[in-house]
């Protein structure tokens, strides 16, 4: 697999980011859940990688691994007790929920960042690069925020956590920051509480946040999902913005096929906890070869083809029963004998272009 991993792009330029196949589990009462099952991937440095893939098929959970934030053996009882009483629903009232709510762990793999495998670092060292060298925003910024804290003080925080600096100096910073991303009238609206803001001036207070101690990654999980097309495009712009000013690499999950085109360098397909294509964008656009990527594109809408949509046929697999052999196999119409019973592992077909699929070069 390390191999594999070195042959993953060959570029002059310096790795930043080396996933090595990444395994994240979490258990449920169903079952173990392989949301992340041997993932490898590379972030050079300046650099995009786009991650697609339905929902479910282990995006985030990529995100949370790198940041070490899986929830690990979180308990109802002291996940109660943390909820203020009035915020409590009624059942968490009456702890009548399932003691355990949710456990996972990271069970094998290496996540190289700057050559130290945050998987060997001690919790006081990842809080060093949590917010200082990675940082992440989400696609609902408003509710990632302290509902009661004004967003001047939240944005300055990381700052405030990570460097010894006068409070003033952190606000003037702050102030600065928010006039990159161009929130409208900041200096009065540092004083402002987040609900008062609309999602698309969350997520320039998130991108603003996210940049303060000027990170080398920048994980963007799906930062416009929630915001429409007009305030999409001027989030876009501001991160593109900000990247060019900055110089640092990015994640980028999305489901949105267009803003991976138009943002990323490099793009991984994700299936059911797999990353069964990876390429240079213009390929995986121009060249898509693993059937769920073609599926994938063949289904988005375009006013200039004739063709009609297809779609993909059957819905995502059950996360807890997956089926034997190519996890895609119930869908697709390539299918034969060797993908029901063979797991297909990640091949490189052509210089930086990997396919996990046993018929790649027959279909
Ligand atoms: N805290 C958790 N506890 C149990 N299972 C989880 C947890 N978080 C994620 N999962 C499961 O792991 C799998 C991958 O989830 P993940 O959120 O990473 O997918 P995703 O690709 O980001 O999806 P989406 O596009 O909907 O955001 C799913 O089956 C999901 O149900
Ligand atoms: S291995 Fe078989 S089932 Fe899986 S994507 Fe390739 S052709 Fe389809
Ligand atoms: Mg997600």
């Amino acid at each position: 697999m390390t191999e594999l991993v070195m042959l993953m792009h060959k570029t002059n330029s310096e790795k930043l980011l080396s996933i090595e196949n990444l395994k994240t589990h979490f258990y449920s009462r169903e079952g173990t859940i392989k949301a992340v099952d041997g993932v490898s991937l590379n972030i050079f440095r300046g650099t995009t990688v786009g991650l697609v893939g339905e929902t479910g098929s282990g995006k985030t959970t990529v995100a949370l691994s790198i940041l070490r934030l899986i929830p690990h053996l979180l308990r109802t009882r002291s996940a109660v007790r943390s909820i203020p009483l009035l915020h409590r629903t009624r059942s968490q009232v009456f702890k009548i929920v399932p003691e355990v709510v949710s456990t996972g762990e990271i069970v094998d793999g290496k996540i190289l960042f700057k050559e130290r495998d945050l998987l060997e670092l001690s919790e006081e060292e990842m809080r060093e690069i949590r917010g200082r060298e990675i940082s992440m925003i989400f696609q609902d910024p408003i509710a990632s925020m302290h509902p009661m804290m004004m967003i001047g003080y939240q944005v300055g925080e990381p700052k405030g956590a990570h460097e010894k600096i006068r409070r003033e100096r952190i606000r003037e910073i702050v102030l600065e920051y928010l006039g990159k991303v161009q929130l409208a009238d900041a200096k009065k609206r540092y004083y402002h509480d987040p609900y008062r803001f609309s999602g698309g001036e969350g997520q320039r207070i998130m991108i603003a946040m996210a940049l303060m101690c000027n990170p080398s990654l920048l994980i963007a999980d799906e930062p416009t999902k929630s915001l429409d097309v007009l305030v999409q495009r001027q989030v876009l712009e501001v991160i593109k913005r900000m990247k060019r000013e900055f110089d640092f690499s990015m994640l980028l999950m999305t489901h949105d096929l267009g803003v991976v085109a138009e943002m990323s360098d490099y793009v991984g397909v994700m299936y059911a906890g797999k990353l069964v294509e990876y390429g240079d964008v213009l390929t995986i656009f121009k060249k898509p070869t693993h059937p769920y990527t073609k599926a994938l594109l063949g289904s988005v809408l375009r006013i200039d083809r004739k063709t009609k949509i297809e779609g993909i046929p059957g819905s995502s697999p059950d996360p807890c029963n997956l089926p034997k052999g190519c996890r895609f196999h119930p869908r697709c119409k390539y299918s034969q004998k060797i993908c029901r019973e063979e797991e297909p592992e990640p091949v490189e077909i052509e210089p930086c272009h990997l396919v996990a699929c046993s018929r790649a070069h027959n279909i």
